[in-house]
């Protein structure tokens, strides 16, 4: 992804955060239209299955009905699908600029897959619709022989259309969300991501976890979707087959509530493979709050189940999205703290260049070692540990990485729990290079 950290600029500590809520916009469009997409397709071919199974017509009915439910029309798909996944893509080229982590790339090959399984499973829907129509139409007897075999061959490439799409389109659907966990998991746990190889990273167990929540969640929200489309938006009244609406109920409410039962823990365990160093009070909280709503929806399923009470159809649904909001704040959150000192990095490069713009570049009062004798002298040394360490023990790891070193100095993170944080000294840019400078310069001589 070369080309695209090229095209970014350095970016102010203001407009970085405000990427953040914009990345937190456009996943809570992003994640549940694929969730649902993905779990509709699944249980449209399930229960498909089910029906050349058992010959129950119903589950045909049941079959062709989410299809056309989860994917609304094609518009929808691009909108809700594509465009907020390329959209993430471009902001977190800019949030990830020069870090040098498979973030990006995982998001590009997200996006290719979501592409073509996107277009088959949209196949899948019109072929499903076609094949039903060409079954429920009786063969004129005065047809001549041409027209026939016509008739029929269509009919065949139609029913083989939506079985074989529906099916490659969930796999490569599938891909495609695995790449999209590992591109978050990667950003979430950007300090401690140790850059494996491609397939190691995809087979990390970080990375297989979210992907268990991201498959339950889609699997719940679908469910919930189902009902609420059902029982709700297409006015359950003017559905003549009462015991039809009574039957995707059922198996509705059953398979939201199976899906959704494990949800909590996973979370749980997510929340505890974070880094410590990454843990802030505000991870917790959306992390509850995404279980206390899971959990009112298990009570959402359960009064529609048993209660038979339909109010609860759409209260489920928006629940649900507002549990996956959470999640993908929680998620945001992580990332925030996780790439904090990279965000310092990109943004000391841009007040560089703006102090350069405005002509405050090149003067610099001091030399790197005065403005080091006076600022910093008081609690270092470079071969002896004062209030704060000795520099020859921390530098190696800042040798080649002169950014990484002025970000700290220009703004310090708590780094050795066996330290007192160290206060910001409040140097201008140029003065953070310089004394940077100058520290790797005694570092460098003293090798
Ligand atoms: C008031 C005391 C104090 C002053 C002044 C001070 N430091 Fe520090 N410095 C510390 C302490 C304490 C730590 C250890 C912080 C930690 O590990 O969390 C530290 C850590 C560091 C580190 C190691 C960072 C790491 O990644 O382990 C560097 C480099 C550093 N200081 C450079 C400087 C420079 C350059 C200046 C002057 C501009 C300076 N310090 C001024 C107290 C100070």
């Amino acid at each position: 992804m070369d080309f695209l950290d090229k095209l970014v600029l350095p970016q102010s500590a203001e407009h970085i955060e405000l990427l953040h809520y914009m990345l937190i916009l456009i996943l809570a469009l992003f994640v549940p239209f694929i969730s649902i997409i993905f779990g509709g397709t699944f249980a449209s071919i399930h229960y498909g299955k089910k029906f050349r199974k058992t010959k129950t017509l119903y589950y045909k009915k049941f079959s062709k009905d989410i299809i056309e439910y989860v994917t609304v029309n094609n518009g929808v798909g691009v909108i809700l699908g594509l465009v907020p996944l390329l959209a993430a893509i471009l902001i977190f080229a800019q949030l990830l600029h020069t870090a040098q982590i498979q973030t990006v790339s995982f998001l590009a090959l997200s996006f290719a897959f979501l592409l073509v399984g996107l277009f088959m499973i949209y196949t899948y829907r019109y072929s499903m619709v076609l094949s039903n129509v060409f079954e429920s139409v009786n063969l004129n007897t005065n047809i001549d022989k041409d027209s026939e075999e016509d008739y029929r061959k269509i009919k065949a490439k139609s029913s083989y259309l939506s079985l074989n799409y529906g099916k490659s389109g969930l796999v490569i659907l599938f891909v495609g969300i695995w790449f999209y966990v590992a591109a978050i998991t990667s950003a979430t746990s950007f300090t401690s991501w140790n850059f494996p190889g491609f397939i190691t990273s995809l087979a990390a167990p970080k990375v297989l976890l979210n992907l268990l929540i991201f498959i339950a969640f889609a699997f719940t929200l679908t469910n919930a979707a189902i009902l609420f489309i059902h029982l709700y938006w297409k006015d359950s009244k003017k559905d003549e087959d009462v015991s039809y609406t009574k039957f995707v109920k059922d198996i509705a409410s059953k398979a939201g509530l199976k899906a959704s039962i494990i949800l909590p823990i996973l979370i749980a365990i997510n929340l505890f493979s974070f880094p410590e160093t990454n843990l802030s009070g505000s991870i917790f909280v959306y992390a509850i709050a995404s279980i206390l709503l899971i959990f009112l929806a298990y009570h959402f399923f359960y009064m529609i189940q048993i209660k038979n009470d339909y109010r609860f159809g759409s209260l489920i649904f928006f629940v649900l999205i507002l549990a996956s909001i959470a999640f993908i704040i929680k998620d945001q959150k992580a990332m925030t703290n996780a790439t904090k000192s990279h965000s310092l990095v990109l943004s000391t490069e841009y007040d560089k260049i703006l102090a350069e713009l405005k002509g405050e570049g090149t003067v610099v009062a001091f030399s790197g070692k005065e403005l080091y004798d006076v600022r910093c002298a008081s609690c270092h040394k470079f071969d002896q540990k004062l209030v704060g360490p000795a520099h020859f023990d921390v530098l190696p790891k800042y040798v080649g990485k002169e950014a990484k070193l002025v970000a700290f100095i220009r703004n310090p993170v708590k780094v050795d729990p066996a330290f007192p944080p160290m206060p910001n000294p409040g140097l201008k840019p140029q003065e953070a290079d310089a004394v940077a400078k100058y520290l790797l310069e005694e570092f460098a001589k003293k090798k």
